[in-house]
């Protein structure tokens, strides 16, 4: 449906063209003086010059045209030129009903392609921790957002599987039990279904395994080795490899359900090696690919480049493939199964030259279609309170399951002044934590460092998650009463009458179609957020100044009570937008 903008737009362009004007000058916007008026056209100050007449005077002619318009309360010139509109009480009622009976509240879900996100992107057997946080967060929701706009998507979540970690793993296993089967290397039987190991088990090996070849480089190069070997496919640590895979993956999916993100395909590193093959041929006999020092690379350095962009190295002197290969191989994998239009990756900004360097090759060298695009979306750091990287008190990479932990304690601990029984205690604490963190983070643009604030992230009030749910539960609360009031409004009994917390109200939910686009387009989760926080405060600020349920006229409480569903479908949409969902009570 027409945004409101769109059908403003529509009225200028006849009053324009009417008046003897271009339409190229019937452009509107939000107004900048909310006091003094809804919307602004600033076109007659455009178009003096191409009439070589006073904007003023352009500007009057064209008021006189749409003073005509039943939409429009007040239209009005103001010196030098500006034409400030203010739409009527039942114009803004109409566009609400059109926007309730619209499945998709006025959003046109008319982008059609076919997109491959890839995000989330953990590593099986490193514990998740906050850097892989904001993938999650951010890329869920722009999943959430790409499908709501029409498009078909699939979100991937990409496990690295295949790097040195497996091999650090296989040393240290081996160190600590040779006897174990998988390094037998006469045995020729099945191997155990059941890992030798537990997560708990992984999550201490690991990070023994990885200080320890920090400091003995001997046993870094035996763990390089039994990557190789790994990677060439000796069965014994393929048969470890497959066993470290289930036992992550299990533990990963729990902790990706705990944050409500889902993934469409859970593919690895791993899945791509069989395309290298091939693809390494294919860039050798095309020419695109050459020796350089032993390695084999391909140039993508163009020259309008400001700085320096290295060689996308294709394999290493010693013949091992490296992320960039697996990340091509990837990109022929996508194509062959997928045939995407898009594809996205949600990865931190650090890794923006090396993607550059990444979506360059895969151009060059044609292995992705010019019909195909390449977006890299990247992240910002999540910072502490004091403006470096978060890390725990002690100083250590804070997991992830211990943050969501922490913030769960805090809001529960709010709480418990509020008289819950334990199970809808613990509900509502589980979906106010994650509201907590998930609009904590997505409520700034993406490509931003942010500090990640507890006290204030958690705090029931101002621009946070929580306060949002509030405004949510509260208007779920006050539909029950009325549902158990029996005062059921029918749709033709929502009207408005005009008050100026119900005329703020309505002109907020009339910026949905606009915002929806836009945060689409710009794939900019933020917007949602300004959006549903200027909403809930509208929302609240009319809830104060009206009586709802105990006013006697009845034709108000029913229109308003249909309001407040209008508002609670529009909030609930947004933060489902976000991967965040809402308690009945709080
Ligand atoms: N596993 C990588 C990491 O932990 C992120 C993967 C990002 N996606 C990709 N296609 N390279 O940094």
């Amino acid at each position: 449906m027409n945004s409101i903008l769109n059908e403003i737009e529509n009225e200028l362009v006849k009053a324009f063209k009417a008046a003897g004007y271009d339409e190229k000058y019937a452009f509107i916007k939000w107004s900048d003086r909310p006091d003094l008026c809804q919307f602004q056209c600033n076109g007659a100050l455009a178009a003096a010059k191409e009439y070589k007449k006073a904007p003023f005077m352009i500007a009057d002619e064209v008021v006189e045209k749409l003073s005509l318009v039943a939409a429009f309360k007040t239209v009005e010139m103001v010196k030098p030129g500006f034409i400030n509109i203010t739409l009527s009480d039942e114009y803004l009622l109409s566009h609400a009903l059109k926007m309730c009976k619209d499945e998709k509240l006025g959003v046109n879900a008319d982008e059609n392609e076919k997109i491959i996100i890839d995000y989330g992107g953990a590593n099986v057997a490193k514990p998740l921790h906050v850097g892989h946080l904001r993938s999650a967060v951010i890329g869920e929701s722009i999943k959430r957002i790409k499908k709501y706009a029409g498009n078909d998507v699939t979100g991937d979540v990409h496990l690295g599987d295949w790097g040195l970690q497996i091999g650090l793993i296989i040393t240290e296993l081996k160190a600590r039990k040779p006897e174990l089967v998988y390094f037998d290397e006469s045995f020729e039987g099945e191997y155990p279904e059941e890992a030798p190991f537990t997560m708990s088990d992984l999550e201490e090996i690991y990070p023994y395994a990885n200080g320890y070849s920090k400091e003995h480089p001997e046993y870094k190069e035996q763990a390089q080795k039994a990557t190789a070997e790994l990677q060439s496919k000796k069965r014994g640590y393929l048969a470890i490899w497959k066993h470290i895979i289930e036992v992550s993956v299990a533990d990963l999916k729990k902790i990706y359900d705990k944050l409500n993100v889902s993934f469409e395909l859970w593919k690895k590193e791993s899945d791509a090696q069989e395309y290298i093959p091939d693809m390494v041929e294919y860039m050798k006999s095309e020419g695109y690919a050459h020796i350089d020092q032993g390695a084999l690379v391909v140039d993508v350095s163009e020259e309008t480049d400001k700085k320096e962009i290295p060689p996308c190295m294709i394999l290493k002197s010693d013949g091992a493939t490296l992320y960039n290969t697996t990340d091509l191989a990837t990109i022929v994998e996508r194509r062959k199964l997928f045939d995407p239009d898009r594809i996205m990756y949600v990865v931190d900004k650090r890794q923006s030259l090396y993607f550059e360097q990444v979506f360059r090759c895969a151009r060059k060298t044609k292995i992705i279609g010019d019909n195909v695009e390449l977006d890299f979306l990247g992240f910002g750091t999540m910072n502490g309170k004091d403006g470096k990287p978060f890390k725990t008190r002690d100083g250590g990479v804070l997991r992830l399951e211990q943050l969501i932990k922490e913030v769960t304690d805090k809001v529960t601990e709010k709480m418990s002044d509020r008289g819950m029984d334990e199970e809808t205690l613990k509900d509502a604490a589980d979906k106010i934590a994650l509201a907590a963190i998930k609009y904590g983070d997505l409520s700034n643009q993406a490509s931003k460092d942010y500090v990640f604030d507890i006290d204030r992230f958690t705090s029931f009030e101002g621009n946070t998650g929580p306060y949002i749910l509030y405004t949510i539960v509260r208007i779920k609360s006050l539909l029950r009463k009325a549902a158990a009031e029996n005062v059921l409004p029918s749709d033709e009994e929502f009207k408005n009458f005009g008050s100026k917390e119900e005329t703020d109200l309505l002109l907020s939910a009339a910026k949905w179609t606009d915002t929806f686009a836009s945060a689409s387009k710009e794939n900019a989760p933020y917007k949602i957020c300004q959006f549903i926080y200027e909403l809930s405060e509208n929302y609240n600020v009319f809830y104060h100044e009206h009586k709802i349920l105990n006013n006697d006229n009845e034709e108000e409480k029913k229109a308003w009570i249909n309001l407040s569903k209008f508002i609670l479908k529009l909030l609930n949409t947004g933060i489902d937008l976000l991967g965040i969902s809402a308690p009945e009570q709080m």
